[in-house]
C-alpha cells in the first residue's frame, strides 16, 4: 500500500517538476494551469495523509521554479509568493469563509484587480533612485535584471513626491497583445522560434543577456504592490496603489474597491466578458483584502498569502487531440502545416483547426497526428498549439513530414536551406494565385470591396486574372459573366477596383506579395524611399541600413524586383493608373546643415522619413543608418527604439520633428 503511494508521489513529483521547469524556466508551458493545479493538489493531499513520505525537495515545498543558469541572482528580502488559484464562485466564497474564521465579524472590503499575464518583477529604489530590478525566480532567489528593466519606459528611474527612502515595489511586466506579431516576424527573420503568447514573449525579453536587445522589445509594466521593507504600511491596499501612482509608478486603472465577495464575483464575471477590450492579456482577477492590518492578521502560508486569491478565467488553454496535419499553399507558395483537431471549446469558441506555422515549428514541438496538445488563443485571436503532452502520445504516432509535392498543383516542392519554409515554386500554381489575389484585395492591402475569397477564386479559375495586373483590365461585362455575379455587383466591383488605384503606395507594396514584406515593413520602406520605383532600385545594403529591415527582407525585396515578370506586372499597373509614389514636396537646396550627420528613427508626427531625409540632404546634411560617435543628431519620433537609446548613451543630440524643422529654417 505505502509502496504504491510512494510510487505515485514520486511520479507526480517528477511530472510537476518538469512542468514547473517548462513554465518558469523554459517559458514554454505544456499544461493548462488548471491541470497543473489538479496535479499539485493531488500531491498535497497524498503528502498530508502520509507525512512520512514527504521528500525535502518535493514540489509542494517550493514557491516556484529556479532562476536560470548564467544570470546573476539576488535574494528577495521578502519572498515573492504566488497566489492560490480559484476557478469558480464557490471557491471565492470559500476564500472569504477562511478569512472570516480568522477575522471574525470585522468589516471587510476587497480590492479587485486584473491579473496581468506577464512576468513578475521586483523593483528596488533607494532615496528615490532605481537601483535594482529582479525576476521572481523561485520566490526566494530571483535573477538580477536591473539594466533590462531600465529600458522599459514606464519604469521610473527617479521617483516623484514623498516616496520613502527605501522602497521595493512589485508588479508585472507584459508585452501588449498587438505587439506580439511584429516581434514574431522579427524572430522568424532571425531564424528564432516564435513566441506562443505575450507572456512567454515578456518572460523571454526581460531575461535577455543584452539590455539593448530588451530595449527593442515593446514591453510595459503595471505595478501592484509595495513590499514592506521600511516602516510597516498603514491604511489600505487601495491607498497604497494611490501613493504608488503619486510616486510615478504605472498602476492599473481598472482596480476597484468592493464591499462584499459577491461584488468581487461580479467583477470577475464583468472582466471575463470585457477581456477583449484590453490591449494586454489578463488571465484572471486578483481579489485582495483591502485593510493592511487585516492582511497582516491573515498572514501567509509558505506559498501564498491568505489575504489574496486569484480567480482564473475559464479555459484560456484547452487540451485536444490532433486528428490530421495538412499542408496548405499560401500566396507566396509557402506550404503551411495546419492541424485538424478534435473540436474543443476555448474562450467560448469551438476550435477545430490551428496553424502550425512551418515545418521547423512542428519539428521543434514534435507535433504528431494522434497527439494530445495544449491549445491557447495567442494574442486573443488565433488559436495556437502551445505544446504536446508527451505523456499521452500513442505509441504508433509518427513524426510529421512535409509533402514532397505541392498538394494543390502536384509540382515538386523545394525546401530553402536557410529558410524555415517549404515552397511550391510553380508560378502557375492556381492555389497560390487564389491566395495572392485574395491578399491583394484584402482590407489591409488594397481594400477592394467585393473581391473576397470566393470572387478572387472564381476570377483565377475562369482565367480572367492570370497575374495581379489583370485586375485593372476587368470590365463590367466580363465580370457580369462570372458565375453568381449580377450586373449591379459587377458595377460595384469595378468602382472598388478603380478606387484601389489611388491607395498609398505602401499598401500597394504590401499587396503585391513580396515575401516577408508585411504591412509594417512596406510602410517602413515607402517611408524611407517614397516610391515603389525607388524601393525597386535600392541595393540590399541601402535596404539593410533601415532600422527594422534585416538581411532576409532585404534579399527578398531585391530578389522580387529582379524578376522580369514582377516588374512587368508593376509596369502594367502603372499604365493602368495605379499610384506608385508619394508626393514629395520640392525642396530648395541650401547649405544650412553642411557637414552634419543625421540618423532618423521612429515615426515623425507629420513628415514621412523619406521627406525628412530629403530635406536634410537638400540642406547639405548627411543621413546614415546607424548611430556612432560621428553622428551629430538623432531625429527621433514615436516608437523610436535602440537607436535612440544608443544616442542617449553616446550623448548625441536628440531632436524631435519641431527641432529639426527649426534647424532647417536657421540660416
Ligand atoms: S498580487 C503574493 N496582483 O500573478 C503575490 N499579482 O501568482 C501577490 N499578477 O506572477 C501577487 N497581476 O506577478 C498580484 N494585480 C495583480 C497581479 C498579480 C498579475 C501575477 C504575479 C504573479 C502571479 C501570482
Amino acid at each position: 500500500m505505502t509502496d504504491r503511494i510512494a510510487a505515485e508521489i514520486a511520479q507526480l513529483s517528477e511530472e510537476l517538476r518538469r512542468h514547473e521547469w517548462l513554465y518558469y524556466v523554459a517559458a514554454a508551458p505544456e499544461l493548462p494551469d488548471s491541470e497543473f493545479d489538479r496535479l499539485m493538489k493531488r500531491l498535497e493531499a497524498l503528502e498530508t495523509e502520509h507525512p512520512a513520505l514527504v521528500a525535502p525537495d518535493s514540489p509542494t515545498r517550493r514557491v516556484g521554479g529556479g532562476p536560470s543558469d548564467g544570470m546573476a541572482t539576488i535574494e528577495h528580502a521578502i519572498p515573492m509568493l504566488s497566489l492560490d488559484n480559484s476557478y469558480d464562485e464557490s471557491e471565492l466564497t470559500e476564500f472569504e469563509g477562511r478569512a472570516r474564521r480568522i477575522l471574525g465579524e470585522q468589516d471587510m472590503e476587497y480590492v479587485c484587480e486584473l491579473k496581468i499575464d506577464g512576468v513578475a518583477v521586483s523593483l528596488l529604489y533607494e532615496d528615490g533612485a532605481y537601483v535594482r530590478g529582479a525576476t521572481r525566480g523561485d520566490g526566494r532567489v530571483g535573477e538580477r535584471i536591473t539594466d533590462n528593466l531600465r529600458t522599459i519606459r514606464s519604469i521610473p528611474l527617479r521617483l516623484r513626491g514623498d516616496a520613502p527612502a527605501a522602497l521595493e515595489v512589485r508588479g508585472e511586466v507584459y508585452m501588449p497583445r498587438d505587439k506580439l506579431d511584429a516581434v514574431n516576424v522579427q524572430r522568424e527573420e532571425a531564424g528564432e522560434p516564435r513566441f506562443a503568447n505575450p507572456r512567454n514573449a515578456a518572460a523571454g525579453s526581460v531575461r535577455l543577456q543584452n539590455a539593448s536587445a530588451t530595449a527593442s522589445r515593446p514591453l510595459d509594466v503595471f505595478l501592484y504592490s509595495v513590499a514592506e521593507n521600511g516602516a510597516p504600511l498603514t491604511g489600505t491596499h487601495a491607498e497604497t496603489l494611490e501613493s504608488m501612482a503619486g510616486w510615478g509608478f504605472r498602476t492599473n486603472p481598472e482596480a476597484r474597491v468592493v464591499a462584499t465577495i459577491d461584488e468581487a464575483v461580479a467583477y470577475c464575471h464583468e472582466w471575463t466578458e470585457r477581456r477583449p477590450e484590453l490591449l494586454y492579456e489578463i488571465d484572471g482577477v486578483v481579489v485582495k483584502v483591502n485593510a493592511l492590518s487585516q492582511q497582516r492578521e491573515l498572514g501567509s502560508t509558505a506559498k501564498s498569502p491568505r489575504w489574496a486569491i486569484s480567480y482564473k478565467f475559464p479555459a484560456t488553454r484547452a487540451m485536444t487531440v490532433v486528428r490530421e496535419i495538412q499542408a496548405q499553399v499560401g500566396r507566396t507558395g509557402v506550404l503551411t502545416p495546419r492541424a485538424t483537431l478534435a473540436p474543443v471549446e476555448l474562450d467560448g469558441v469551438t476550435i477545430s483547426h490551428a496553424t502550425l506555422h512551418n515545418a521547423d515549428e512542428v519539428a521543434r514541438k514534435d507535433i504528431r497526428v494522434g497527439d494530445t496538445v495544449t491549445l491557447e488563443r495567442a494574442g486573443g485571436v488565433i488559436p495556437a498549439v502551445v505544446a504536446v503532452v508527451k505523456e499521452r502520445r500513442p505509441e504508433d504516432a509518427e513524426p510529421f513530414a512535409m509533402p514532397s509535392v505541392c498538394p494543390a498543383c502536384g509540382e515538386a516542392v523545394t525546401r530553402i536551406a536557410d529558410e524555415a519554409a517549404t515552397r511550391c515554386a510553380n508560378p502557375g500554381c492556381l492555389a497560390q494565385l487564389h491566395r495572392r489575389l485574395e491578399h491583394f484585395a484584402s482590407r489591409k492591402a488594397l481594400d477592394i470591396d467585393g473581391m473576397g475569397t470566393s470572387v478572387a477564386q472564381s476570377l483565377a479559375d475562369a482565367g480572367m486574372v492570370r497575374d495581379l495586373s489583370d485586375v485593372y483590365s476587368l470590365d463590367v461585362s466580363a465580370l457580369a459573366d462570372l458565375d453568381g455575379m449580377a450586373e449591379p455587383s459587377a458595377r460595384g466591383l469595378t468602382h472598388s477596383i478603380a478606387a484601389s488605384k489611388n491607395r498609398d503606395p505602401a499598401r500597394l507594396l504590401h499587396a503585391i506579395g513580396v515575401p516577408f514584406v508585411g504591412a509594417n515593413i512596406a510602410e517602413l520602406l515607402v517611408d524611407e524611399f517614397g516610391s515603389i520605383d525607388a524601393v525597386a532600385a535600392a541595393s540590399a545594403e541601402a535596404l539593410e541600413a533601415i532600422h527594422g529591415i534585416g538581411e532576409r527582407v532585404a534579399a527578398s525585396v531585391v530578389g522580387f524586383f529582379a524578376s522580369d515578370a514582377n516588374r512587368r506586372v508593376l509596369d502594367v499597373m502603372r499604365q493602368s493608373g495605379v499610384r506608385m509614389a508619394r508626393e514629395t514636396t520640392a525642396v530648395e537646396t541650401t547649405d544650412t546643415l553642411a557637414g552634419a550627420t543625421f540618423v532618423l528613427t521612429g515615426e515623425l508626427p507629420t513628415l514621412a522619413r523619406a521627406d525628412a531625409g530629403a530635406r536634410i540632404k537638400a540642406a547639405g546634411g548627411r543621413v546614415t543608418g546607424s548611430v556612432s560617435g560621428k553622428t551629430d543628431y538623432v531625429v527621433a519620433g514615436a516608437n523610436a527604439g535602440s537607436k535612440l537609446t544608443r544616442a542617449q548613451d553616446l550623448g548625441v543630440a536628440v531632436l524631435d520633428e519641431d527641432a529639426l524643422l527649426d534647424l532647417l529654417r536657421a540660416d
